[in-house]
């Protein structure tokens, strides 16, 4: 029988799981691949931690570079995290030393993918990453495998659960952001510093893979990324009397033979698919020819879907599938041209607060028309004591760059009172 010797560097939130995992599911893993999976060694930063699994002593490498060159090494599971550092000293090493690697760890595949998987193939060795994008959903391998027949035109959906927590749980229960980061701290939803989650970072990351995978392309930079800490409770009570529900989507298309990556809080039709997936769960939409149209909806975190992922990157090598990790060899990838946001075309919801004078709606419609932008309704909530007033104004479909215009250009009133809001609106 075949053996795969296995290091896992990285005993977190994720690690530990795996490990448990692995060694309680030795025997049907092993039945499964015909090929027995074995955890030779582990490393973390701390020797001396406590930790909720039981090793032998002998497994433990105090410097954990060490699984890069030790030759009952074939295979590096990588949960370390980070762009930087050890993780990515770890998994070039690894990979220069012809070992395979398997790591979850998106803002390292994010930023140096490419590069990694150049030396991967040149080593003819496996770089495996589905844990790196929404957890436990197996959309990695689906694009590489079980859509391979398919011309993708447009991957889109949710793909950070705290984020999908937050705004589902302001809409659910009538609470406003700070409230609801509150809660998902406690539930262990939200990390201690959730930035990445709220800033649209980390779906900034899985949308770069996942367009580096649908249009055969090299990973690229030019993305517009916009997270939901701006969105409050007016926005969400708002969105729901016109209709929708509002979610931090990732999309991205290829139109014209331009690929445009965006990250930022959408309005989307109360009764399409994508508004009806809440909480912690992540759903990634899939246009192709000729397959149609795919969903693929679950757990996008935690340590049991995670290890889903990457046990299934273990099974995959475990079999001897020796592929390239973005589907196509480095040669073969395309140069393709990356389109900025401004020049495609959103109809959107802008939300002005201003002071209720006379002549102030007047001056915005006409900014509005100035800049070619044609209103398709319009809302005005007075504020009769307060001597205030919230105008809302849904456009119809209007150039990008427009619409920014239109925002910067209010902003400076002095009749306005507080930050405008402009959030686009997908009507598919
Ligand atoms: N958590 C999730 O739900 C989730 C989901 C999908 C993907 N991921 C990805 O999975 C990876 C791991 O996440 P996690 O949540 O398990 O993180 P974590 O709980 O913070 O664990 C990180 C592990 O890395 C070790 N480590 C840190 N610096 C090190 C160094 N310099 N040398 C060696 N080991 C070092 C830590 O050691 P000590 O234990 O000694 O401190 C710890 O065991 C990340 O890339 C993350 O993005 C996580």
């Amino acid at each position: 029988m075949r053996k795969l010797n296995i290091a896992i560097i990285g005993l977190g939130n994720i690690g530990s799981y795996l490990y448990k995992y692995l060694n309680e599911n030795k025997k049907i893993l092993t039945e499964k691949n015909n090929c027995i999976p074995i955890v030779k060694y582990i490393s973390a930063k701390k020797r001396n931690k406590k930790r909720s699994i039981n090793f032998n002593k002998k497994q433990w490498l105090n410097n954990y570079l060490e699984a890069t060159y030790l030759s009952d090494v074939d295979l590096i599971i990588e949960l370390i995290g980070g762009a930087e550092g050890a993780a990515k000293k770890l998994v070039f090493n690894a990979l220069k030393n012809k070992k395979h690697v398997v790591t979850a760890n998106k803002a390292l595949i994010a930023k140096y993918g490419d590069q990694l998987a150049k030396i991967a193939e040149k080593n003819k060795v496996n770089l495996e990453f589905e844990a790196s994008v929404c957890g436990g959903l197996p959309i990695i391998r689906s694009l590489k495998e079980g859509l391979i027949a398919n011309k993708i035109s447009k991957i889109y959906g949710i793909f950070n659960g705290t984020s999908n927590y937050i705004l589902s749980s302001m809409d659910k229960k009538n609470k406003n952001f700070d409230e609801v980061l509150t809660d998902a701290k406690n539930l262990g939803y939200a990390e201690a510093n959730p930035s990445a989650d709220l800033n649209g970072d980390d779906v900034s990351s899985k949308l770069k893979i996942l367009t580096s995978l649908c249009f055969n392309s090299f990973l690229n930079d030019k993305i517009y990324v916009e997270g939901i800490k701006e969105i409050d409770k007016t926005d969400i009570i708002n969105a729901n009397k016109l209709g929708y529900k509002i979610k931090l989507i990732g999309f991205s298309e290829l139109l014209k033979n331009k690929i445009c990556q965006r990250v930022h809080p959408t309005l989307i039709k109360n009764n399409s698919y994508i508004a009806s997936i809440d909480g912690v769960l992540n759903a990634v939409i899939i246009d192709g020819k000729p397959v149609g149209q795919s969903i693929i909806q679950g757990e996008g975190a935690g340590p049991a879907a995670t290890t889903s992922a990457l046990v299934s990157d273990i099974s995959s090598i475990s079999r001897g599938n020796i592929k390239f990790p973005f589907s196509l060899s480095t040669k073969e990838r395309k140069k393709l041209k990356f389109d900025s946001i401004d020049n495609r075309f959103f109809s959107a919801y802008l939300r002005f607060e201003v002071f209720d004078k006379p002549g102030v709606l007047s001056n915005i419609t006409n900014i509005f028309s100035k800049n070619k932008v044609s209103i398709k309704r319009l809302i005005q909530n007075p504020n009769k004591n307060k001597k205030i007033s919230s105008i809302v104004i849904i456009t119809h479909n209007s150039k990008n760059n427009s619409l920014n215009k239109i925002l910067k250009e209010v902003t400076k009133k002095k009749y306005i009172f507080k930050k405008p809001k402009l959030i686009r609106i997908d009507e598919n």
